[in-house]
């Protein structure tokens, strides 16, 4: 999960995912990372980690860090929270298999529309909620292709 700090969007998206892995006994292992290096070492935004809270899930321990090349070595499949962050990922992927593991995550949920999960730093409440509303949906999804795959 990549958004741009790993702070607000993609920590939330690794916590969710993570619960409903857990929920659904996959073993699958998720990790997120932000494509600027600028909030590396701290945890998510408060407001992000008040309203994971005011859904039961508790994301106050996770750790910003920065998208790394190694990342297309780790991980199968590579979320983007929007376009800036995937062009991001895709400008240091150096082959077609490195690209084709990263996706636009709202694309899960509608399909080709290449729509982002808006930035919610520097907004309001309201902001924060409806990323919880979007990744929610979007990792309903995931689960159900990954179950689908087996
Ligand atoms: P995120 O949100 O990419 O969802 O973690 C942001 C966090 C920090 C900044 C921008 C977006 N920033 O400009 O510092």
């Amino acid at each position: 999960m990549v958004c741009l700090g790993n702070i607000c969007r993609s920590p939330l998206a690794e916590g969710i995912l993570r619960e409903k892995l857990r929920l659904n006994k996959l073993n699958v292992s998720v990790d997120s990372a932000g494509t600027s290096g600028l909030h590396a070492g701290e945890n998510p935004d408060s407001r992000m980690c008040e309203t994971a809270k005011s859904f039961g899930l508790n994301i106050d321990s996770l750790k910003s860090r920065k998208f790394t090349v190694q990342d297309f070595v780790n991980f199968d499949l590579i979320y983007a929270m929007d376009s800036s962050n995937y062009n991001n990922i895709l400008a240091l992927a150096k082959t077609t298999s490195d690209k084709a593991k990263v996706h636009l995550i709202l694309n899960e949920l509608y399909p080709n529309q290449n729509m982002a999960v808006p930035d919610p730093y520097y907004g309001g409440e309201q902001g924060f909620i409806d990323v919880y509303n979007l990744l929610d949906e979007a990792t309903d999804k995931i689960i159900e292709k990954l179950k689908a795959n087996g």
